[in-house]
């Protein structure tokens, strides 16, 4: 899988040092490659596992494209980011070095409203929507699209202007949200795909597409609508909605043009069949890789890895061996107010089932109430005979764990 130069001469550039890039970081760290990390944060957790930290943002092109030329790099990746996947791409470009997206395909991916064009023009089942430039046209479709619907900026992650819309009295609120965030100035409106939700980790090779584990996305209530509470394995939908699931997650892929390379990509499941949210063109965000891991023995962040400096993976790489009954990420939320102290989390290392607890901040930082998943405080990944087993155990450990907060206010 490595062959050609030692892995130790090679330079991996990684934008974001975040919790979204911690299991990666690891992974670069722990395969001996001389990692650089990009991050505007300094107290990024992340930043641990690299040989050099750039304290700068992940979205400033002309500066990762100076860093990149600096350090000779001879691959560079943005895991658990959607807009740093089209710079890397370009960068790559720009420098000539081996990359497993050529721009347009990135460009395509990062986009939620170009990757659904071209779902429509492929014909991969995803939910109707509309582009709107004003709340004239959004009150349109909504009015269209039905009651509860969805507005969200076609070019954001994280829940960051993501609303769900529950009558027309709330319309107004949710479309100046999105299009005051969104770097473009529409706004999509979608109707509410009620139904149980899948995660697609999968991994291109030479154009074709494996699919690795697929989780069930547990979501939070608005108004923290659409934040991932936790991530179960194995899925518990019936077979025939999984295989249809996966196909759509694959035919999604062939549309944006992903041929190399992880996809993560979310997948609605309503009893008429999938409706794909969305794919992105890197690994997940939520310690994807690692559940992966711990499910199907398949290293997904050493896969990526491979991809983003160009080696060349063998079909073997992509066989399951099972690990475990079930696994499961459940990730933490905090009271919110200043962090003083965690608490527990040796204790939570050591219950049963635990893989590992990780603690996304340091004191000092302060937690909103849970809008988006930039206000989870952790996550633990946790493993059993059965996915229930595997949920019972995450949370167990989670139960474990305390984030002491003040109140934030009273401080000021
Ligand atoms: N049309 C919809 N119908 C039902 N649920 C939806 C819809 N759109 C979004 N959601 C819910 O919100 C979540 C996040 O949506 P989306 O991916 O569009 O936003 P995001 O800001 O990119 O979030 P993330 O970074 O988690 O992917 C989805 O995984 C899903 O749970
Ligand atoms: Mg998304």
């Amino acid at each position: 899988m490595e062959g050609g130069t030692a892995a130790s001469d090679k330079r991996l550039l990684v934008l974001g040092a975040g919790p979204a890039q911690l299991g990666l970081l690891e992974a670069a760290h722990e395969r001996g490659l001389h990692v650089i990390a990009v991050d505007r944060d300094p107290l990024a957790p992340g930043f641990r596992f690299a040989d050099r930290r750039a304290i700068v943002s992940v979205e400033d092109e002309p500066a990762i494209d100076r860093l990149a030329n600096a350090e000779r790099i001879d691959g560079i990746m943005a895991p658990g980011i959607d807009f740093p996947v089209a710079i890397a791409a370009r960068v790559a470009a720009r420098l000539g070095i081996a990359h497993p997206l050529d721009p347009p395909t990135a460009q395509a991916a990062t986009s939620k409203l170009r990757q659904r064009e071209r779902f429509a023009d492929a014909g991969v089942p995803h939910a109707r929507y509309r582009v709107c430039s004003s709340l004239a046209e959004a009150s349109a479709a909504a009015a269209d699209l039905g009651f509860p619907c969805v507005v969200k900026a076609p070019d954001l992650q994280g829940q960051k202007g993501l609303g769900f819309v529950r009558d027309a009295d709330a319309l107004a609120e949710a479309f100046d949200t999105a299009r005051g965030l969104a770097r473009s100035s529409v706004v999509l409106v979608e109707e509410l795909v009620a139904g149980r939700e899948v995660t697609v980790n999968a991994f291109s090779a030479g154009g074709r597409f494996h699919p690795l584990s697929v989780t069930d996305r547990v979501v939070a209530e608005p108004p923290a609508f659409g934040v991932a509470l936790a991530h179960v394995w194995p899925s518990e939908l019936e077979p025939d909605e999984l295989a249809a699931a996966v196909q759509a997650a694959e035919s999604a892929a062939a549309a944006v043009g992903v041929r190399e390379g992880p996809t993560y990509t979310q997948v609605l499941v309503r009893p008429d069949g999938p409706r794909v949210g969305e794919l992105a063109a890197r690994l997940g965000g939520g310690h994807d890789a690692e559940l992966c891991e711990a499910a199907l023995g398949i290293d997904l962040n050493r896969l990526a890895i491979s991809a983003a400096l160009g080696e060349r993976l063998y079909d073997g790489a992509f066989v399951p061996d099972e690990q475990a009954g079930g696994a499961c990420v459940r990730f933490l939320v905090p009271e919110p107010g200043v962090l003083e102290a965690v608490e527990g989390i040796e204790e939570a290392e050591r219950s049963s089932g635990v893989v590992w607890v990780r603690s996304y901040r340091e004191p000092g930082h302060v937690f909103g109430p849970l809008r988006r998943g930039a206000d989870r405080a952790g996550a633990v990944l946790a493993v059993g005979d059965s996915r229930k087993e595997a949920l019972a155990r995450a949370t167990r450990a989670a139960e474990r764990i305390r984030f002491v907060t003040a109140d934030a206010e009273a401080l000021v």
